[in-house]
């Protein structure tokens, strides 16, 4: 299969806590290859852009102003099937479903506040890059 890229996002309650290098470290460790990567400070504006297609659901306000309460990390990450390995590498969204050894079982503290974000599909993936990195960021 041909190489693949995938958005993923440390959040602020991982950043807080300075688990930055032992997440990184299990993208790594699963295959993945770092390309792109930014520390900022999303605005709670700039997080609602991001999270829109939750704008309805009822967690979405909480989620806005968690999203932008600490600076996060923006990565691009590559490798074979990265959508798919970034997500299993992560776990269930709910860190009481997550397999052992996954990201959230090991560091997320709730539903909410669940360490990390990766994209779900190829064509999320391709939008939320766009909105974090300009193709000169991307360095393979
Ligand atoms: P979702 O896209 O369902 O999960 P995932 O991050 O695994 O792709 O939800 C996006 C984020 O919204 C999720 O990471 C955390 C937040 N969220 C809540 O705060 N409460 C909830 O009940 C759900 C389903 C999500």
């Amino acid at each position: 299969m041909a190489l693949e890229r995938t958005f993923s996002i440390i959040k602020p309650d991982a950043t807080r806590r300075n688990l930055t290098g032992a997440i990184v470290k299990k993208f790594e460790d699963a295959g993945l290859r770092v390309v792109a990567s930014k520390r900022i400070h999303l605005s709670k504006a700039q997080a609602g852009e991001f999270y829109k297609v939750h704008a309805e659901r009822p967690f979405y306000d909480e989620l806005c102003e968690f999203m932008a309460s600490a600076p996060i990390v923006a990565q691009v990450l590559e490798g074979e099937n990265a959508i798919a390995k970034n997500r299993e590498v992560m776990g269930a969204t709910n860190p009481a479903d997550a397999a052992a050894g996954t990201i959230r079982a090991e560091f997320a503290e709730s539903v909410g506040e669940n360490s990390v974000h990766g994209s779900d599909a190829p064509e999320t993936a391709e939008v939320e890059i766009a909105y974090f990195f300009s193709g000169l960021e991307l360095v393979g």
